[in-house]
């Protein structure tokens, strides 16, 4: 249905705006993990306090590998000592377990007893509809990792606060287009843009292009491949970093005011249908006061860019968690994983 109002949009006199451009790679996509319900001391026997923990990640997230120093590069995280190497299981204090590549009969876990100290991290990128509800994981992990506010690890491209409010006026990036849309190739509904027929460059856009391309737009759409609360990914985050205006498709309005200000995007739930969502976007490519009156936030709030790439997609995760071991020594366990994230 949201596909179809895409469409409408196109059909509604955009077309010949709208840009489509094939990315190499899959967008970033967030996850959810569940509640602890137990928070007791635990002090670890023969482990100095002042040692960073030992964090292994199981699996390299979908056979995708990276380099562990990208954590003190890209996020000044160097708190722990991440390793993909098994022979230090008996010793890790944080195992990492990304659920892709879990096997359905759990095989591919480890098959040696859990030390007492040690904690297991449930990590997942993948909204619910693309989550696979393998059995047995019931009662196993001790930490979620994913994209959702309660998870006990939440991997987010949030904004942040100025220390000082921006005096100087913001200074549009030049506009040549007024819609675009990036669509990833595995993308589901990229097979319906072709179907609509809309204007499809079938150009591959490289990483180098991808804020500038964005920021030469007045509108993004920002559309989820699915719609789950919480799960507002980098799409929305591009549009921000470049300095467009994002036009979302997603969770509500209220969801997406829980993490940016309301008027910092346009909603499409905002509108009875797509021929007024249209309308209103040509109100604002006709009226510079309105429409600059969606950058007002940035006096207040900085948006940081992510990073790009599937290569890059899993890092900013693994090193949250990494930090997280350092800091949080709490027990904990992660009783009903499904029930909370598909809830
Ligand atoms: C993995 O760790 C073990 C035990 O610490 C060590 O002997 C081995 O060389 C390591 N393997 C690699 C590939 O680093
Ligand atoms: C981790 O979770 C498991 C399974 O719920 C539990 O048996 C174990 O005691 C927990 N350990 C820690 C250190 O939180």
């Amino acid at each position: 249905i949201k596909t179809l109002y895409l469409a409408e949009i196109v059909v509604l006199g955009l077309v010949s705006s709208v840009l489509v451009f094939n990315l190499y790679f899959e967008p970033p996509s967030p996850v959810c993990p569940s509640m602890a319900t137990l928070a007791e001391e635990k002090t670890y026997e023969g482990i100095e306090p002042t040692e960073k923990p030992i964090v292994l990640l199981w699996f390299w997230p979908i056979g995708v590998k990276f380099d562990f120093k990208a954590c003190l590069t890209y996020f000044n995280i160097d708190s722990c000592l991440l390793t993909d190497n098994r022979s230090m299981y008996s010793k890790a204090q944080g195992v990492i377990f990304y659920h892709k590549n879990i096997q359905w009969n759990l095989k591919n876990m480890p098959q040696e007893p859990r030390p007492p100290f040690q904690r297991w991290i449930w990590f997942n990128v993948e909204s619910p509809r693309n989550t696979a509800k393998k059995p047995g994981l019931e009662n196993l992990f001790n930490l979620t990792l994913s994209y959702r506010r309660d998870a006990d690890i939440t991997v987010r491209n949030e904004l942040l606060i100025r220390k000082t409010v921006l005096k100087d006026d913001f200074v549009l990036p030049k506009k040549d287009k007024l819609v675009c849309w990036i669509v990833s190739n595995k993308h589901p509904a990229t097979g319906a843009i072709h179907v609509y027929g809309i204007a499809y460059t079938g150009k591959r856009l490289s990483y180098d292009e991808y804020y500038s391309t964005i920021a030469s737009c007045k509108f993004y759409l920002s559309f989820e491949n699915s719609i789950h609360r919480d799960y507002i990914t980098e799409k929305v985050n591009g549009p921000l970093v470049a300095g467009t205006v994002p036009v979302v498709l997603g969770p509500s309005r209220e969801n997406y005011e829980q993490f940016l200000p309301s008027d910092s995007f346009i909603h499409i739930n905002d509108f009875p249908d797509a021929k007024s969502l249209a309308e209103f976007l040509h109100h604002l490519d006709m009226n510079d006061e309105a429409y600059m009156h969606y950058f007002e936030w940035r006096k207040y709030y900085t948006a940081s860019p992510h990073l790009l790439s599937t290569y890059n997609e899993f890092i900013q995760p693994v090193c949250l968690a990494c930090d997280h071991m350092s800091r949080d020594k709490d027990y904990h366990v992660v009783n009903d994983l499904y029930g909370w994230y598909f809830s």
